[in-house]
């Protein structure tokens, strides 16, 4: 049986009745720029992230560029972030000006590690920006008493952990609620995906949210008028209507994934060369990828292929690793934790719609690899 890794087309037939009059109406109304599904989309997304203010943005990588881009970074300024994630979470550290320094992860979640995070703390610190990996929230509370001690914000990177909770002192809290700001990604792929790019930030700071709103328009909240120079980085109307006719199935969408997390580690145990990745105590995943660690994994993934079982490699080459960051001078051994998960990571399909037999089929054929 052929399981792909994502199969967006059987979510598509599921919603297109919803999908497509939304589309519709904006080709009606004509208002491609900043119609009204934009202040629709931002007031919503803001409720569900138990933030104020909710900034659409032309896609995942903006919504971290524009708030670096407030801190004014100046050369050697540094944000400390994680070396295990997408290309974006440094690369709009360099964009904006600053230089990114990578630290180390936690072997069971492979999220940041608060403790490398402290002790990377100089001086020259100028913010944090932590990666909710896979689509599980970091130690966020943990982070944010680092970042107040030294007196800077806290950038969260929440493209892949779009209403992930976790439970900060006895509350459940929204992945991009308690951070200064919170950044979403709306790339196809992702639990809450546009049929093209997008991106969300959200804020509870007016002043910041403001300065955003801006910035997303060339640097001037009226036409032609600009106080700073900024970028066009709206988000696309036709978009925030396909998101809007999508957000009421997210939750269900994410639990459905859970249910499928569930299944697999409850399938894959007993196989010592399989580990699943953990669920930290307190926290609610929405396993954007289902991520386990395993022995052999070059010829797993050729056995997987012959099989017709889709995967992929979340990251097969950390950031500190890139050919692009060899100035920082990082070298191999410089994050063991984050280069052992390199070599070790695979990610297996989890999409909502995966039906039982599918399922079933990605476990016998890791199985049967490992027999
Ligand atoms: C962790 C992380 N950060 C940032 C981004 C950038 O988002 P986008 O692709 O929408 O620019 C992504 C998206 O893939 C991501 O996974």
């Amino acid at each position: 049986m052929n399981v792909p890794l994502l199969d967006l087309r059987a979510q598509h037939v599921t919603i297109k009745d919803e999908v497509l009059p939304a589309i519709t109406g904006v080709i009606e109304s004509q208002q491609f720029i900043m119609g009204p599904p934009v202040a629709q989309l931002e007031v919503a997304l803001a409720r569900l992230c138990g933030a104020r203010h909710g900034i659409g943005c032309a896609s995942g990588t903006d919504a971290l560029l524009l708030p670096l881009k407030t801190l004014d970074l100046r050369p050697g300024d540094e944000v400390i972030t994680t070396a295990f994630t997408f290309f974006a979470s440094g690369g709009t550290i360099h964009n904006a000006g600053g230089t990114p320094v990578f630290v180390d992860i936690e072997p069971d979640t492979l999220n940041i590690d608060p403790a490398a995070v402290e002790a990377a703390v100089t001086p020259r610190t100028r913010a944090l920006l932590p990666v909710h990996l896979y689509g599980q929230m970091a130690k966020v509370e943990r982070l944010l008493e680092i970042a107040a001690k030294r007196g800077v914000p806290l950038i969260e990177d929440a493209c892949q952990a779009i209403g992930a909770r976790r439970q900060v002192a006895g509350a459940w809290r929204m992945a991009g609620e308690l951070g200064w700001v919170g950044a979403y990604s709306f790339f196809p792929s992702k639990n809450l995906g546009g049929w093209g790019d997008g991106g969300m930030i959200v804020t509870s700071d007016a002043t910041t949210a403001e300065r955003l709103r801006k910035l997303r328009l060339h640097g001037g909240a009226k036409q032609y008028h600009h106080d700073e120079v900024g970028t066009n980085s709206r988000l696309d109307t036709l978009q925030a209507a396909v998101l809007l006719a999508k957000l009421p199935h997210l939750a269900a969408w994410s639990a459905k994934r859970r249910e499928h997390a569930a299944y697999y580690t409850q399938a894959l145990t007993g196989l010592p060369a399989v580990r699943p990745l953990v669920v930290a105590a307190g926290n609610e995943h929405i396993f954007h990828q289902y991520t386990v660690r395993v022995e052999r994994r070059d010829a797993l993934q050729a056995h997987l292929k012959a099989k017709g079982i889709g995967h992929a490699v979340y990251y097969p080459v950390p950031l500190h690793r890139q050919p692009c960051f060899a100035s920082l001078g990082y070298r191999e051994g410089s994050l063991p934790v984050t280069e052992r998960a390199a070599r070790e990571v695979i990610s297996l399909p989890i999409y909502p719609e995966l039906t039982r037999a599918q399922l079933d089929a990605v476990v016998a054929a890791i199985r049967e690899f490992y027999r």
